[in-house]
């Protein structure tokens, strides 16, 4: 039976992780808003004509931004005039996907939106997770391990990478517990691993061997343009790689257990289950 409360919107509900907060939401019977440019919800960042309808009569969004797409957006002042929409629209919490990524990325600094949501009026909480599991299934990664090669600038840095899944059930709490109000979550995975052992860990999932090639951020960034990408997309992406080759991207934090009450999902159990999904099948 649904809950009574407001409907919750999730945009970016086609993406990683607002795939996984929605069903979550509903199997805990809330009423849920999938959004997305072609989602049952339509949400257009790029179009503030779509927003009023999708944010009318709900009481919390999870909000997936566009600050990885550099060059396309101001993110403080789009962000500043949705979460202002919002509120005028009767939203008391908002829930906002960041990343532990710190300085410019990109020539962007991805942490640009954060005021305007502590500034918005509403309760807020903020997820800064590390890299996601998923990058390499479902992500810029799942070509490189299809080939059974994955050249990347990482160097021998290490990433204490979390499960998409985790980071959906802590949205999940924010959006519908109490004590996470001007809470801001630093969420990583158990143990930071170097991509040597990433991949090797997914090449006995699948039973065939995966190696990882280190390459200069330069050469991976050429790579990237030549298959494709804009020049500004590849910067953030190689500037990404670059925190985690330069030990700046995140270690190993703790939260999600001291959130969740338990240990999140490991590498391995993540590689597995997606190698019995069939994921690295190509
Ligand atoms: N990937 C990681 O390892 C990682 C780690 C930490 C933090 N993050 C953060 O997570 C966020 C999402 O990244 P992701 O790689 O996981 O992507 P994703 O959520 O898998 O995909 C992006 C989502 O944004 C939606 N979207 C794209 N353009 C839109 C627009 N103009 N208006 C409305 N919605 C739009 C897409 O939906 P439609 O195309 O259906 O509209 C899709 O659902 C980023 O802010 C990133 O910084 C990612």
């Amino acid at each position: 039976m649904a809950k009574k409360t407001k409907p919750i919107l999730v945009l970016g509900s086609t993406g990683k992780t607002g795939s996984r907060v929605v069903p979550q939401l509903r199997e805990k019977g809330f009423e849920v808003r999938a959004a997305g440019r072609s989602a049952e919800t339509v949400f257009d960042w790029d179009d503030d004509a779509t927003w009023e309808a999708a944010l009318t009569g709900t009481g919390a969004v999870y909000v997936v931004d566009l600050q990885d797409k550099p060059g396309q957006w101001d993110a403080e002042a789009a962000l500043r005039e949705f979460y202002a929409r919002a509120v005028e629209l009767g939203v008391r919490r908002l829930v906002v996907l960041q990343a532990r990524a710190t300085g410019l990325v990109g020539g962007k600094d991805l942490h640009s939106g954060e005021t305007a949501v502590r500034e918005s009026g509403a309760e807020w909480t903020i997820l800064r997770p590390n890299w996601f599991n998923q990058n390499f299934d479902e992500g810029v990664l799942v070509d490189g391990i299809l080939a059974g090669e994955l050249p990347l600038p990482a160097g021998d840095g290490v990433e204490p990478f979390i499960d998409v899944a985790d980071v959906a059930a802590v949205a999940v709490a924010a959006l519908t517990g109490d004590g996470h109000d001007g809470q801001v979550y630093e969420l990583s995975g158990t143990e930071a691993l170097s991509f040597h052992e990433a991949v090797a860990t997914i090449g006995e999932a699948i039973g065939k061997p995966v190696t990882y090639l280190p390459v200069s951020q330069d050469a991976y960034e050429a790579e990237l343009v030549e298959y494709g990408i804009a020049a500004d997309y590849a910067r953030f992406v190689g500037d990404l790689v670059g925190q985690i080759r330069a030990g700046t991207s995140g270690g190993v934090t703790g939260t999600f257990a001291r959130v969740m009450g338990r240990e999140p999902i490991t590498f391995e159990d993540f590689a597995k289950d997606a190698a019995s999904r069939g994921a690295w099948r190509g």
